[in-house]
């Protein structure tokens, strides 16, 4: 990747330029988040950088009072966690009338073991899919980590498979979910090809050189495989689930914003193959344990809480590890209190303690030093270890026929209703 400085500005095309790092130490890209301050990146500066729009709190209330009666805004969404956007008002408009759409996001195969950070595009998309009762498409990617983690084709299916039973294990619809792996799904639909071939066409070189950094030495796979992560945005990939000579409906990902780019790409595209371009909404970061400047990292076991840790690990590592914002000294804490924007413990909580109240008064006795360290660190340990045997007690029960179904391509029980723009080409 380059580390070329660069600013910029709302612009369309939606991709132009490389704009994954900028004059503050951030650097942020598909493959590489790196933050150079304790609270994290400046989201604020990624959202004018990469040129999306600040998920505000108009496009809330708009978004609360299309949800259900008697269901509430997700926590990811009133806390800013799901931050920015683009184009969430089509599916809005879609909600609103009462109209389908579909949600796409993915996973990278790089390690058989996920930490709690990889769960939160997947909590956020199982919200929305019983929300709006939506079909929903699973990628793993485990081309891309064969291509950029050198890695053995064997080995990245393998952890495809593994992660799988962690994804199905948040909870997802088997009626209105599919699930696959790219090397698997290639091998079995023409029509994900075709999309990809059309994307293929219509993306050259130095477009991508612009958009991901690439280098003249990169290998020829990881210039052609951004079109494998763009072509399911389109609906017409999947003739089993949408029909075929079939229309494009409009698409949701939820994702992390190091994502975009990805997504930039398919935007630009989408119009010329006469498709919906694809909606998005970003999350932010969870750091590591160490904080927002340390790298979260499968290959180092103490910087994050992963889905196989016991109750024992996970209250070791948080006491350890877990980077805090608090006093150096007792009486220096009860005295000026515990920095919240860079506390590790409470920055989990704020991802994964649901109730509102309980969570307003942690902050206000730890900013105030009432609360100690060691206290807030015991309220993170109780809601992790909740989290993760709730989460290991589920994966248990996904057989193999369970991952199977999920992964057969096959119609989905959902109303296919109105739609934008015919295929061609
Ligand atoms: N490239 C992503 C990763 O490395 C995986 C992915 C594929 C994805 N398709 C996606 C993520 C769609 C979010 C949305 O993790």
């Amino acid at each position: 990747m380059s580390n070329q400085i660069e600013e910029s500005q709302q612009q369309s095309p939606d991709s132009t330029e490389n704009h994954q790092c900028n004059d503050d130490g951030d650097f942020v890209d598909p493959w590489t988040v790196t933050s150079s301050s304790q609270s994290g990146p400046d989201y604020d500066k990624l959202i004018a950088r990469f040129g999306s729009a600040r998920v505000t709190d108009d496009l809330l209330k708009r978004f609360e009072s299309a949800l259900p009666a008697g269901t509430k805004l997700h926590h990811f969404l009133r806390r800013g966690i799901f931050f920015s956007h683009r184009d969430l008002e089509p599916i809005l408009n879609k909600i609103e009338k009462g109209e389908k759409f579909f949600l796409y996001t993915g996973r990278g195969p790089s390690s058989a073991s996920l930490h709690v950070g990889h769960l939160i595009p997947f909590i956020f998309t199982k919200w929305l899919q019983d929300t709006f009762d939506v079909p929903l498409v699973i990628q793993l990617t485990d081309d891309e980590k064969f291509l950029w983690r050198g890695l053995k084709i064997e080995e990245v299916k393998k952890h495809a498979l593994e992660n799988i039973k962690d994804i199905i294990a948040c909870g997802f619809d088997v009626k209105k979910t599919f699930i696959f792996t790219d090397t698997d799904y290639i091998s079995k639909s023409r029509a994900f090809y075709e999309n990809i071939l059309k994307i293929q066409r219509l993306v050259t070189f130095n477009q991508v050189k612009g958009i991901f950094g690439f280098g003249d030495s990169d290998c020829i796979g990881k210039i052609a495989f951004p079109a494998i992560q763009a072509a399911p945005s389109f609906s017409t990939s999947f003739p089993q689930i949408f029909g075929t000579g079939s229309k494009c409906q409009l698409c949701l990902i939820p994702c992390a914003i190091d994502q975009d780019p990805y997504f930039r790409m398919t935007r630009d595209v989408a119009p010329k193959l006469k498709y919906p371009k694809p909606s998005l909404l970003h999350s932010t970061f969870l750091p590591a344990l160490g904080g927002a400047m340390s790298k979260m990292s499968a290959s180092d076991a103490n910087n994050s809480i992963f889905l196989t840790d016991t109750a024992n690990q996970i209250k070791n590592k948080i006491n350890k590890y877990a980077f805090s914002g608090g006093g150096g000294s007792v009486e220096e804490h009860r005295e000026k209190g515990g920095n919240c924007d860079v506390d590790v413990s409470y920055q989990y909580l704020r991802y994964f303690l649901d109730d509102d109240d309980h969570l307003e008064q942690i902050r206000c006795d730890y900013s105030s030093g009432k609360m100690l360290t060691g206290e807030i660190k015991k309220e993170i340990i109780t809601v992790l270890q909740e989290l993760v045997a709730k989460h290991q007690q589920a994966r248990k029960e996904i057989t193999t026929e369970i991952v199977e179904q999920f992964m057969t391509p096959r119609e989905l029980n959902f109303v296919n209703t109105s739609t934008t723009t015919t295929t061609t080409k």
